[in-house]
């Protein structure tokens, strides 16, 4: 399969999944090998109009590693003409010009999909806005889940946090929904629930889902916890209790023995730090991850066949 641009979760098929999965794989292998210079004749341009540490770093070492040479600026907002009031459309007709591949983190919802209007090179959506979305982060999660758990179909899946502003939720909602016989617990103070577009999404294609905001009664029964941010701030206007929704080491009790806990990170309270020790955190192997899913993702969008 070609890519065009990495815009959305909906996008991708489950053959294009387990395509991506199967390439994945074998990025982890050409890595232990050293790298490859397969690309070496391939430019990347990181352009991020918010911060970042593991989605910047981790396209740019997935280039690097590819042979592939990388652009990029630390902060877009402040170091490119975006000071000088130039419009995202025309930065990227420019910048277009000079790479093969665009990583960009836009900070209004949609702006990789105006992006995508107007390059001539692919486009991959770091993350736009709050309430956008962040595939390749989805795409790291799955393929996460994927090699954790040994199986996507018949899974039961807790998404916690601020799920209205959370785009990497989001984009995982949307990838899971396309899997047979999966359930979904969407775990969020009421205001901050999963938005109506995902739920009704999840309704089209008859996918049980569950909209709670209780963890104690939903995370014994789960196979995966999703744990993200939550916006304190939002919440102690709303005043709900923030720890609720914590991890530590009495919820971990709870859970089932072969779970697994994700974090797209980075995490501030959510989850105590006594929880990193037990096998079942599996947030920094994602991490790890995302460096293989993106050296498979960039070969999918420069491979011609
Ligand atoms: N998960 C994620 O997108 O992390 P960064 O903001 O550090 O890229």
């Amino acid at each position: 399969m070609r890519l065009q641009h990495i815009i959305e979760s909906q996008q991708f098929s489950v053959p294009n999944l387990m395509e991506l999965f199967a390439r994945t794989r074998t990025m982890e292998k050409v890595v232990q090998r050293g790298g490859t210079r397969d690309y070496e004749d391939k430019v990347m341009a990181t352009l991020f109009y918010r911060p970042s540490t593991r989605t910047r770093f981790s396209f740019e070492s997935a280039m690097y590693r590819l042979g592939g040479k990388v652009l990029s600026t630390e902060s877009a907002k402040a170091f490119s003409s975006a000071v000088e009031g130039e419009q995202l459309e025309d930065t990227i007709r420019i910048i277009a010009t000079y790479c093969d591949v665009i990583v960009l983190r836009h900070n209004e919802e949609g702006g990789a999909k105006r992006a995508a209007a107007v390059s001539p090179v692919p486009i991959i959506n770091a993350g736009d806005g709050a309430g956008g979305q962040h595939p390749t982060q989805a795409l790291l999660d799955l393929y996460t889940i994927y090699d954790e758990c040994k199986a996507l179909d018949g899974l039961s899946v807790a998404l916690i946090g601020a799920l209205d502003t959370g785009r990497t939720a989001r984009s995982l909602a949307y990838l899971l929904s396309k899997f047979d016989r999966v359930k979904l617990y969407f775990l969020a103070p009421p205001e901050m629930q999963i938005k109506p577009d995902i739920v009704e999404h999840l309704r089209e294609r008859n996918v049980w889902h569950h909209l709670a905001s209780n963890p104690e009664e939903i995370l014994p029964h789960v196979d995966v916890v999703y744990q993200t941010r939550i916006d304190r701030e939002r919440l102690q206007q709303k005043d709900v209790k923030p720890t609720q929704y914590n991890i530590d080491a009495k919820m971990l009790e709870t859970m089932k023995s072969d779970a697994i806990i994700l974090h797209p990170l980075p995490r501030s309270v959510e989850i105590d730090p006594a929880v990193d020790r037990d096998p079942r955190a599996a947030y920094f192997r994602q991490a790890r991850n995302g460096l293989f899913v993106r050296m498979a993702l960039l070969t999918m969008l420069f491979d011609t066949e």
